[in-house]
């Protein structure tokens, strides 16, 4: 083997090159909050309420403790990332519900959603995970952290830094070339 100094310097350069894009895939992977979605069974069906459900009395303390936890995604988010102090959350998140949700309407068709149903949502769309046992005491207890975050919920006061609350900005809500679609 006999390379000339030139060659070694151009399969250095090239090593470096591809290294750089494969970190650079990753990051990107990792960073953005519609990614590396589900698309296995329906999400209209894997998020509703099994019939007969009945919601449990959750724990607001673990609630909170999971809803800081990036573990429950697979895209390196937890639900404060979008929703720290009611980022990304709209009007209607006033309401009790069942209530309509912009987000579960555009995209899974549905016209009123469960709190519980809503959350199951998000883990599938925006978490890129599967949604929680519907018996679990982990969904229990998001319903009952969300609520207490419901209560003190008013229209209009989302943090602007959001990168979820912002307008026309949001990646979540682009409507052309809205890359969470996947109709
Ligand atoms: C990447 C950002 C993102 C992440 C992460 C995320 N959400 Fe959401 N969430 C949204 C968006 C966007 C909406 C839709 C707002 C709309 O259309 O009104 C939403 C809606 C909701 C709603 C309904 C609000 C209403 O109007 O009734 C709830 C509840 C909710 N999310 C809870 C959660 C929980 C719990 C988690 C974590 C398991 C989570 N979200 C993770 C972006 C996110």
């Amino acid at each position: 083997m006999h390379e000339s100094i030139t060659e070694r310097l151009i399969m250095k350069k090239l090593i470096i090159i591809s290294l750089c894009s494969l970190f650079a895939g990753t990051a990107l992977a990792a960073g953005n909050p519609c990614g590396k979605e589900q698309l296995t069974d329906s999400p209209t069906a894997m998020i509703t309420r099994p019939a007969n459900y009945k919601p449990a009395v959750g724990d607001a303390g673990l609630g909170k403790k999971l809803w800081m936890d990036t573990k429950l995604s697979t895209n390196g988010m937890s639900c404060n990332a979008c929703h720290a102090n009611h980022g990304a959350f709209q009007a209607s998140f006033a309401k009790p519900y069942p209530h309509k949700v912009q987000m579960a309407q555009d995209r899974l068709g549905l016209k009123l959603v469960h709190l519980d149903e809503m959350i199951q949502g998000c883990m599938v769309m925006p978490m890129a995970a599967k949604p929680l046992p519907w018996d679990s005491k982990e969904l229990a207890a998001l319903v009952a952290y969300t609520q207490t975050l419901q209560k003190t919920f008013r229209p209009g006061t989302a943090m602007p830094g959001n990168p979820c609350a912002m307008k026309p900005a949001n990646p979540c809500e682009m409507k052309a070339a809205n890359p969470c679609a996947r109709k």
